[in-house]
């Protein structure tokens, strides 16, 4: 068998990972479920979110992968407790689905970009969704995106996925950053900005119960945890690599990209109306930011510049998505890259159709996984490495970094306790919102 490629450096391995963290989740998403959950208020659980648990479960996923140094479902074969390879494979398949929506938005991004070239949205924005949303439209452009997410993850993690993130993530922080300024010469910035950053501590008390599980799984989504993504990713890590400083590096990067995407769109929506509207589905935030670039002077201009930072943001992450499936077949069925990344795409391809044919398959594939399959998998991968592996499996943590095995200790009873807890307790939360 050919031998296992690596990546080239470590700063390589961080520009992918943070890749795959950075998405649509940070510019997309968070500003919007932040609009639809009360402003700042939701901002303060998903920070805490982030970093109480968020990064010790990213701790998790590395110390199986860089220990187990296969695909996600080897991995636990390798570190010798073959019968949890389906928490891999629950990640395998999670990634799947996901990559088949996410593929689909991707799409979406497109046509927007080809929009702000030709003004396509500026007349009536709500009408232009529907045009690109489902239909022809939405299956070309998804069928597209898919086939750019294959191209890269054929050509190998080195060639292919390290070399497109070290160019896409400067990209990405450069002009969000280019963004932001000039989004502080709107009028109404203000009123945005107030609304993004005081937080009611009233409402985090009163709406606790419906805060806390779109704050977690937003956590989880947003560092690509919970998908066995992070496990391949650090299977290709050396030896001596610090996980806490790498993980930390990247926990980091991720939020100040989605803090940013915060100061980009609510200036923006601010300046032509308000927060309200951007709330609710799928499909509102790019009605809602369509429609306010329409208004603006030179918004086709900064609409393109827009749409280019969420497609680099959404290929970054759709390569890691289907990195996992590809790495698991070509290492247990010694199938060829190439033809792996090319089959598997396009079977993924096929399950993102149902998607394209309106917002409610797609609000439902992301319901299941956001509610459902996400924290099934953090909860099994934190008893797992909290109560199953073994010292020696754990110490992986400290290898190569100077932090001291009190800090794992630490890290090992707050992952065996805290973790699984508050996981259940937002899957509890989460079905209850599901069927309600
Ligand atoms: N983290 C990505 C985002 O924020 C989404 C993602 C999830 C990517 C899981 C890969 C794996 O958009
Ligand atoms: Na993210």
């Amino acid at each position: 068998m050919a031998e296992r490629e690596t990546w080239t450096s470590r700063i390589g391995f961080i520009f992918a990972a943070v890749g795959s963290a950075v998405g649509l989740g940070n510019i997309w998403s968070f500003p919007f479920q932040t609009a639809a959950n009360g402003g700042a208020a939701f901002l303060v659980v998903y920070l805490l979110a982030v970093f109480l648990i968020g990064f010790p479960t990213m701790m998790v996923e590395f110390v199986i992968g860089r220990r187990g140094e296969s695909n996600p479902v080897a991995a636990f074969e390798k570190l010798g407790y073959g019968n949890w390879s389906f928490t891999g494979g629950l990640g395998v398949f999670s990634s799947l689905v996901t990559l088949s929506f996410y593929s689909v938005v991707g799409g979406w991004v497109l046509s927007y970009i080809a929009g702000s070239v030709t003004g396509g949205y500026f007349g009536d924005a709500g009408a232009y969704f529907g045009s690109v949303a489902s239909g022809p439209v939405a299956i070309g452009a998804h069928l597209v995106f898919m086939a750019i997410t294959i191209g890269i993850v054929a050509s190998g993690v080195t060639d292919g996925i390290e070399r497109a993130t070290k160019v896409m993530i400067p990209a990405i922080l450069v002009l969000l950053v280019g963004l932001a300024a000039w989004a502080t010469t709107l009028e109404g910035a203000t009123a945005g900005y107030e609304y993004y950053l005081s937080p009611d501590f009233g409402v985090i008390a009163s709406n606790f119960g419906s805060i806390v599980p779109p704050a977690m799984g937003q956590a989880f989504f947003t560092l690509s945890l919970g998908f066995s993504v992070m496990i391949a990713y650090s299977s290709y890590l050396g030896r001596d690599d610090s996980l806490p400083a790498d993980g930390g590096a990247i926990v980091v990067v991720n939020t100040l990209v989605a803090l940013l995407a915060g100061f980009v769109v609510f200036p923006i929506l601010f300046a032509t109306g308000g927060a309200e509207g951007a709330g609710g589905g799928a499909g509102t935030a790019f009605i809602a930011l369509a429609g306010a670039f329409g208004n603006l002077p030179a918004g086709g201009v900064i609409g393109f510049v827009f749409f280019a930072v969420l497609l680099f943001a959404a290929l970054s992450s759709s390569i890691s998505l289907l990195e996992v499936p590809v790495s698991y077949v070509t290492e247990n069925y010694g199938v060829g890259r190439r033809t792996t990344a090319l089959a598997m795409g396009a079977a993924i391809a096929v399950i993102g159709l149902p998607a394209t044919f309106g917002t409610t398959w797609l609000d439902f594939y992301n319901d299941v996984v956001f509610n459902l399959l996400l924290p099934i998998s953090v909860f099994l991968l934190a008893i797992f490495v909290g109560w199953v592996a073994d010292r020696e499996a754990i110490d992986e943590l400290g290898r190569g970094s100077s932090i001291g095995s009190s800090f794992t200790t630490a890290w090992l009873w707050w992952v065996r306790i805290v973790v699984p807890t508050v996981v259940l307790m937002t899957l509890w939360l989460g079905l209850e919102t599901l069927y309600e």
